[in-house]
């Protein structure tokens, strides 16, 4: 059985811990967090350690931490030789310390501690340093997830890039559906269905296929009156970028 050492206490870490408990072939050894007390309700207090100088035994070590402290965590881990993998997106394999066997277990979701998914649904990109590694990289990402996938650091550059677009602008525009439903009185879970249907049509067409709205018809006095109607400049700023790039790949079709 593989076994995992999980460092971190945030909303990657806590998914991860739920995950490998889960997994019938994964045994959770310990848990790395600076501070214990967000931990108590996953974790029995004899697994969490707050000094790397105790950090037991174990096939894999996943840093769950802020991308800015992955390298600094990596030249903090006391051994040498083992297999270390992080969960970023946007940081390359040679940012970690040469001391380890260095890998990549990004999961391509959006996490909230709050928030309960099914992790075996969530695509895992693995990148490792050894090809002898992937194999074990691969063992233990099969065993929380359905979807694995070899994924190289400049692939996911471009795919975390991607990411952003689709999630978190995509949110940020539904915060400013939310603003304006606010300004006008309207509760936003009139706008919920529209949300859910626009998520779901892209599973069966291309988002090129599934685009509708003014810009995509070119309309453009629908357009102005969206435009004057607008009451913020960066709503209004916004509206006329996405406008533009939609009328563009209209026009290179
Ligand atoms: N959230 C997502 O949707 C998502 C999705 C895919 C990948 N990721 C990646 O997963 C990683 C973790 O993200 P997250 O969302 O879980 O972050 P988070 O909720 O903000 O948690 C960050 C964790 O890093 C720890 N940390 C920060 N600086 C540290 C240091 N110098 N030494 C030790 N621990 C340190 C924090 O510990 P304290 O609590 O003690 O401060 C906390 O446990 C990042 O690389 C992120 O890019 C995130």
């Amino acid at each position: 059985m593989n076994s995992v050492v999980i460092i971190g206490s945030g909303n990657v870490a806590q998914h991860l811990i739920k995950a490998v408990e889960k997994a019938p072939d994964l045994d959770l050894v310990q848990v790395f967090s600076r501070s214990h007390s967000g931990l108590k309700h996953l974790v029995p207090q004899e697994k969490i350690t707050s000094n790397y100088e105790e950090l037991k035994d174990a096939t894999i070590y996943l840093i769950c931490v802020s991308d800015n402290a992955i390298p600094s965590v990596s030249y903090a881990l006391p051994f040498q030789g083992k297999l270390v993998a992080h969960t970023s997106g946007s940081v390359t394999l040679q940012e970690m310390s040469t001391q380890n066997r260095r890998a990549v277990l990004y999961p391509l979701q959006t996490f909230s501690k709050q928030k309960e998914l099914d992790f075996t649904k969530v695509p895992l990109c693995l990148e490792s340093e050894y090809e002898t590694d992937y194999e074990i990289l691969e063992k233990i990402a099969s065993a929380l997830s359905h979807t694995v996938y070899k994924i190289d650091s400049t692939q996911r550059q471009a795919l975390h890039v991607a990411a952003v677009f689709v999630c978190n602008f995509v949110n940020h525009l539904y915060k400013i559906g939310n603003d304006i439903c606010d300004e006008y009185d309207i509760p936003f879970a009139i706008l919920r269905p529209l949300i859910m249907e626009t998520a779901s049509k892209i599973t069966v067409l291309s988002p090129n296929e599934a685009q509708t709205g003014p810009a995509k018809r070119n309309d453009t006095t629908t357009i102005n009156k969206h435009l004057n109607g607008l009451t913020k400049p960066n709503q209004k700023e916004l509206y006329k970028i996405l406008t533009k790039s939609i009328i563009d790949d209209v026009e290179k079709l």
